[in-house]
């Protein structure tokens, strides 16, 4: 897609994917995404950990309590992981870094969806940070910001509704 303000307006979130394979061209474009992403003092604080593996995903999509089963879909899934040793900034460096990827996954017309891992609790209330680490041979000291759910589309989403934009949040726009 060449019209970038058309791309974000097009972007959903989508948790429903059909079987068919992302190709490894795609993926690594959506992985290039993420290490083209700006980042606090440019240290790139962000590592990212791609599973295809069923069994994996199937376990990933229990990682937590709620809003992460229908990861099981996926055929992609990819960890955003930061290093609090390399500094401070890693939320920040692997959120820009997470959506990077989803604007790209969206300029592929591949469907994508944000996981929030961080701050969340499986069922027996166990860290899902624990969890994904444990399933993806992920370091003890590496943070788990989030997992992107990848693959082709499952279902068509209607575009943002222009209407509804929050526009009284913005302060400071003139005449
Ligand atoms: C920080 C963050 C955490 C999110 N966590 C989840 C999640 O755990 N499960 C999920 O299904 N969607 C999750 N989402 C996706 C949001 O639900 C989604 O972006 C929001 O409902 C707006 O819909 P849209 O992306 O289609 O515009 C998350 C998005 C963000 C930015």
């Amino acid at each position: 897609m060449e019209d970038f303000s058309k791309l974000i307006t097009v972007r959903r979130s989508h948790r429903r994917f059909t079987q068919e394979p992302v190709a490894d061209e795609e993926l690594r474009l959506i992985l290039r995404a993420a290490l083209l992403a700006p980042s606090s003092k440019g240290l790139h604080n962000c590592e990212l950990t791609a599973t295809r593996d069923k069994k994996v995903i199937g376990h990933l999509a229990q990682c937590k309590a709620q809003g992460a089963d229908f990861v099981v879909e996926a055929p992609v899934v990819i960890a955003v992981v930061g290093n609090p040793e390399v500094g401070d900034m890693w939320v920040e460096d692997c959120s820009v870094a997470a959506t990077m990827m989803l604007l790209q996954a969206e300029d592929l017309g591949l469907g994508a969806c944000w996981v929030q891992v961080r701050e969340r609790q499986d069922q027996e209330g166990r860290s899902a940070e624990d969890n994904v680490r444990r399933l993806l041979d992920i370091p003890q000291g590496r943070r788990v910001l989030c997992l992107i759910a990848l693959g082709h589309k499952g279902m068509e989403r209607k575009p943002q509704n222009e209407e509804r934009l929050h526009w009284e949040k913005v302060n400071g726009l003139t005449g």
